[in-house]
């Protein structure tokens, strides 16, 4: 319990589920010396003495190991495992990051054996399969974004932006000029201006406008023949659609410079509407967020990179292309050789239409940015999951996505102010003012969530909402769940404006209370040492 004692409203909400409350020590205090979780058979070959074979490199004091048993470890972690909060346990509206249901059929398909166990050595042409399925892929994404080629590679969507930029950079530099600055809006995701930072452009802040979009005026007063691109957000992290877009386009190309999509929130605009087709030259998309693959704490993401013909040169090696009768053929469709256009999506692609194989031989290229190619795992996910929907099922999800923002903006818009009037797109983000008058900031309100059974919304962001709560549903909740949710939320509001101690000090269902962030964050203990008390 924190310091002011409550009492969970039971009655208020249909949505309690308390935290798991078990005590668990460390592994490390748990041990016990001579402890195995194992029994070997006496050796039965010569046995070798460790000091001759390793020198100076011999271990000469135990590595300092828990010791347990196997049954102690299992019943650890399996608790450990059940403080988690998932996807899979409830509502997670964790706005910007689209926590979206990963559908099991996804996981079914990645482990067939076949591709689960490809390695990347095989050579190409025993690995048509696996091969296939990422042209497949790669085909999808194009007709999806309306963009000509892509690559896989990027791991993350950060890692996208980086590749993306490179791109633009090698184009500039090939125009003789690789320019200084990139221009990015205040509403922009963090990512962006450490994009553009990495890649060596100053970075240049364009205010919004009052809707929360790109100010025209201001931005062609800002772009010359010095900006390399705009890196655009679209829909922005405000949930706001960037309706003059062709407009920006034309502003950006009239200097010779480049529009840069940030796609990741590209869960609102599949089946819709086409990057492609407004002017955007090159774009990432997150394939952990939009197509359902698994964010897996910092693992294995996808950040595919779209772009216009013009920037394929650039794209990094190896370039899956096919073989034809007539040449190689790559995704923008034009044959090395033979220069003979195909459409993507054109029957004569496939499998039939001639053999995959990776192309090294690319003599503009950016290079490499990631081993082989990509995070293979996830394309196989991706795929699972859009051709599972198919063209009608996935602008279906993108709807339900929109629709679900909507319904919880409309349901709470009477007790949390909004200060974009704009219409919502796949997130709404309010702000706190109301409830920061009786000193609840939006971060204790978060934290109050938890009481209630949900994973908090994101706090504080984007910055240019003082005290934001970015919500963000996806399209993966049942009207029920939003219900439970809003209830909640409403709930929460009135207990700001009668008992504000307990929303601000919550949680208070969990395992520990409010933990001092501040200190946790700046001086952090990430492992185990005998001589560091725990308090
Ligand atoms: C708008 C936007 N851009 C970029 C990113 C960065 O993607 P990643 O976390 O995969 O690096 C995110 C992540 O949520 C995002 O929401």
């Amino acid at each position: 319990m924190g310091a002011t004692e409550v009492s969970i409203p039971r009655t208020t909400t249909g949505k309690i589920r308390p935290h798991q409350t078990q005590n668990e020590g460390l592994v490390f205090e748990k041990s016990a010396p001579g402890k195995k979780a194992y029994k070997l058979p006496p050796l039965d070959v010569p046995a070798v003495d460790p000091a001759k074979v390793l020198g100076d490199f011999r271990r000469t004091r135990s590595a300092e190991l828990p010791e347990l048993s196997e049954i102690e470890i299992i019943r650890h972690f399996t608790r450990l495992s059940t403080w988690n909060y998932a996807i899979d346990l409830g509502m997670y509206p964790l706005g910007s990051c689209t926590m979206k249901y990963n559908p099991r059929v996804n996981e079914f398909v990645a482990r067939i054996e076949g591709l689960a166990e490809a390695h990347p050595y095989r050579p190409d042409a025993l690995a048509q399969g696996v091969l296939e399925v990422v042209d497949l892929l790669q085909r999808c994404l194009i007709e999806i974004t309306g963009m000509d080629t892509i690559t896989l590679q990027p791991a993350a969507g950060a890692h996208g932006e980086f590749t993306g930029i490179l791109l633009v950079r090698a184009w500039h530099e090939s125009q003789g000029n690789p320019r200084k600055k990139v221009l990015i809006p205040d509403s922009a995701h963090g990512t962006n201006p450490a994009t553009a930072a990495i890649c060596g452009y100053a970075v240049e802040n364009l205010k919004s406008n009052a809707d929360g979009g790109i100010d025209l005026e201001a931005l062609a007063a800002q772009v010359d023949e010095d900006t390399a691109a705009l890196m655009l957000t679209n829909p922005s992290t405000l949930g706001v659609f960037e309706n003059e877009i062709h407009k920006i386009a034309d502003i950006l190309h009239a200097k010779g410079a480049l529009l840069y999509m940030d796609g990741a929130n590209m869960n609102a605009l599949v089946g819709k509407v086409r990057p492609g087709d407004f002017g955007v030259d090159v774009m990432h998309l997150n394939l952990h967020k939009t197509f359902s693959t698994p964010h897996g704490g910092g693992g294995p993401g996808s950040g595919p990179v779209a772009c216009k013909k013009f920037l394929e040169p650039f794209l990094p090696v190896p370039v899956l292309v096919r073989r034809t009768s007539t040449g190689e053929q790559g995704n923008e469709g034009t044959s090395k050789q033979g220069n003979r256009e195909q459409g993507v999506g054109s029957t004569k692609l496939g499998p039939g239409a001639g053999a995959l194989h990776w192309d090294y031989d690319r003599p503009k290229s950016v290079g490499r940015v990631r081993a082989f190619y990509g995070n293979t795992g996830m394309f196989i996910r991706a795929l699972a999951y859009i051709l599972a929907n198919g063209p009608d099922g996935l602008r279906q999800t993108t709807e339900d996505a929109v629709l679900n923002a909507n319904y919880i903006r409309k349901k709470l818009e009477d007790l949390y102010e909004l200060p974009y009037k704009t219409p919502s797109m796949h997130e709404v983000v309010f702000s706190d003012k109301r409830q920061a008058a009786k000193g609840v900031k939006t971060g204790d309100i978060a934290k109050r969530l938890i009481d209630y059974g949900f994973h908090p919304y994101t706090v504080s962001f984007p910055l240019i909402v003082h005290g934001a709560l970015m919500i963000e549903p996806t399209e993966s909740e049942s009207r029920e769940e939003l219900d439970l949710f809003i209830e909640a939320m409403r709930s929460i509001a009135r207990e700001v404006e009668e008992t504000p101690e307990v929303v601000k000090t919550a949680p208070h269902s969990t395992r520990v209370s409010r933990l001092d962030e501040v200190t946790a964050a700046r001086k952090p203990i990430l492992r185990w040492r005998p001589d560091v008390v725990r308090s």
